[in-house]
Formats: structure tokens, sequence, C-alpha cells
């Protein structure tokens, strides 16, 4: 059984779909369901629900943690290979939306464009939810906020510095602090800027709510580091680039969180990365390793994340 068609489905493929109260009851649900994981209480709140996931590149966490959360929840879910789809070999997005949607209640899309994400979206009568596109990547900021708050408490009003690309996962925190109220400093290469189209839109839902966010870019990571709480990078070179990878390693060359940059950020400052990590080249090993990281609470926490997101659309 699906479910029903809906007029009032709702989708994650930014985090501009969550309002800032929405991001602060899931967190609230997030730290529920990882206090009875750990307890070892059963949740089954997605008994009989599946979740279709649908994978245009690859991936090690998103993969896992959808899969296993679907699982903890007492639902199932599909791992899906577009290479194996008919979607590999032409059949339309919109066609494949309203037919998987006959089968499954929730569909997670890891793909290239964001439009290929719009168009499932629109024609999927089932929640979407992004894994990853070429401009946001939703699920991995609501996991390093939550992950920066259990260690950190209330991200409000603190520093967050980025370091390396204006890539998909800088969209989504650009639009985080546009929700969240902290202060995000981008230090990135001429060329790496985040889309000014996303820039724009974060600068207008902070007027329209009269948040306390600011966002800064900046081309200096020492000055971007300054002060910070969070210091965070990602990879040179994301998936889809890899003819560019040359030409990056290059252009971010100064781009490296190496201990001297993590020692200009507050004394207590954390250290994240979403991984997979390119240990010498965005981070060091140091610093990777180092007391600073949180790295793997924040690999983890994609599935307590995922698991209140999961609830939240699919129950
Ligand atoms: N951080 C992240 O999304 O990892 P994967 O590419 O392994 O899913
Ligand atoms: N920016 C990276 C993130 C990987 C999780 C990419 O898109 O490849």
């Amino acid at each position: 059984m699906n479910t029903p068609t809906t007029a009032t489905k709702r989708d994650l493929l930014s985090l501009l779909d969550l309002t800032t109260e929405e991001i602060h009851r899931l967190f609230a649900r997030t730290g529920e369901l990882k206090a009875a994981l750990k307890a070892g209480q059963a949740v089954h709140t997605l008994s009989g629900r599946t979740l279709a996931m649908v994978f245009e590149k690859p991936s090690t966490r998103t993969r896992v943690s959808f899969e296993t959360g679907m699982y903890q929840l007492g639902g199932h879910a599909l791992f899906l290979s577009s290479k194996e789809m008919q979607l590999g070999r032409g059949e339309e997005i919109s066609d494949s939306a309203r037919v998987l949607s006959r089968y499954v209640n929730g569909i997670m899309v890891r793909t290239f464009a964001h439009e290929n994400l719009l168009t499932m979206a629109r024609y999927a009568t089932v929640p979407v939810i992004n894994g990853l596109s070429d401009d946001f990547h939703p699920c991995q900021i609501l996991t390093d906020i939550f992950t920066f708050q259990e260690h950190r408490g209330p991200i409000a009003g603190r520093k967050v510095a980025w370091i390396g690309d204006g890539n998909n996962v800088a969209h989504s925190w650009i639009l985080a602090a546009a929700r969240l109220g902290f202060h995000l400093v981008l230090a990135v290469p001429p060329g790496f800027e985040p889309k000014a189209q996303v820039l724009e839109r974060a600068k207008q839902e902070i007027a329209t709510h009269d948040m306390a966010s600011t966002i800064t870019v900046l081309r200096n990571p020492q000055e971007a580091v300054a002060g910070a709480d969070l210091v965070t990078t990602d990879a040179w070179t994301s998936m889809g680039q890899e003819k560019e990878t040359k030409r990056r390693q290059k252009a971010f060359a100064n781009y490296c969180v190496d201990q001297t940059l993590m020692g200009k950020a507050k004394a207590d400052a954390l250290f994240m990365h979403c991984l997979p990590a390119h240990r010498g080249e965005e981070v060091t090993s140091e610093v990777l390793d180092g007391p600073q990281s949180v790295v793997w609470d924040e690999a983890e926490n994609r599935l307590h994340v995922q698991k209140a997101i999961l609830e939240w659309l699919l129950a």
C-alpha cells in the first residue's frame, strides 16, 4: 500500500523547506531517537513503510544511514542505482516519480542538477528528500548543526567559518544561517564563490524573518576563522567535477585547514567535515584526527537526524 495522493505532502529539497521552529522540533526528536537507540529501546514508527533511495552518485554515509534508519524505525529501504533503473536508460524523471509513488512512501534522491529533484518532487505524490544535489545537501547541514549543539549548545549567535569551495554543502550552510541566527563567514578563492542566487535568497529570508544572522564571503582563511566556534570544510573537487581536479588543487592550495589555521579560531572551536575527506588537501590528518575534530560524531548523527526527518515526512 502506498500513501494516498495528498496535496499536503512535504518535501525536504533545501533547508528553506523547514521553518526555524520545525528545525528545533526536528532536533528535539533527533535527541529522543538517539537516546532510545542507545538505551536499546525499539521505536517502530515507520512499520510497514518503504523508502526508495535513488542514487546517481556514489555514497557511503547517506546510503547506509538512510537504509539503517528505515530498518531501525520498522520500515524498509530500497537502494536503487539510477544506472540499474530505466531512469538510466532515459525514462523520464516525471514518469519514474509517478511510478515510484505507487509503491513506496518516500523517495530519497542523490542527483546532479538540483532541477532533477524539483521535477521528482513535482510529480511524486510522496515526500522527496534531497540526499545531495549539485546545489544543496540539507540532511548533512541539519546533522552538522545538531552535532555542534550536542557539543556546544545553541548555534544562534555563534561564528561558523567555512573554508574552501562555495559548493553544495556551503550553500546549505548559507540557508541554515538564514534559519538559525548564526554568523557564517566563507573564505573562498576567486571563481569558487557560492552562487549569488543562493546568497541573495538567504539574505531575503534573513530580512523577512528579522533574523540576527550574517553571511560574509571573503578570501582570507585566517580572517574567516578568527574567533570562530566552528571551522568546517569539504572536498575541493565534488562528485561530477573530477575533470577539474588539477585546476582546483591549484586554486585551493592556500585553503587547507591545518593546525596553524585551527589555532586562529577560538581555543574550544570544533572542526567538522561532511566526509569523505582528502587528507593533506582540504584538511590535514592532524586536524581530522585531532582533539577539536568531531567528524565521527558528525557522521554518526546522520543516522539520528535522518530518522527524525523520515518520521516527520513518512509517518
Ligand atoms: N557526507 C556524505 O553525504 O557522505 P556520502 O557521500 O558517503 O553519502
Ligand atoms: N561537496 C561534496 C560532498 C560530498 C558528501 C560533493 O558533492 O561531492
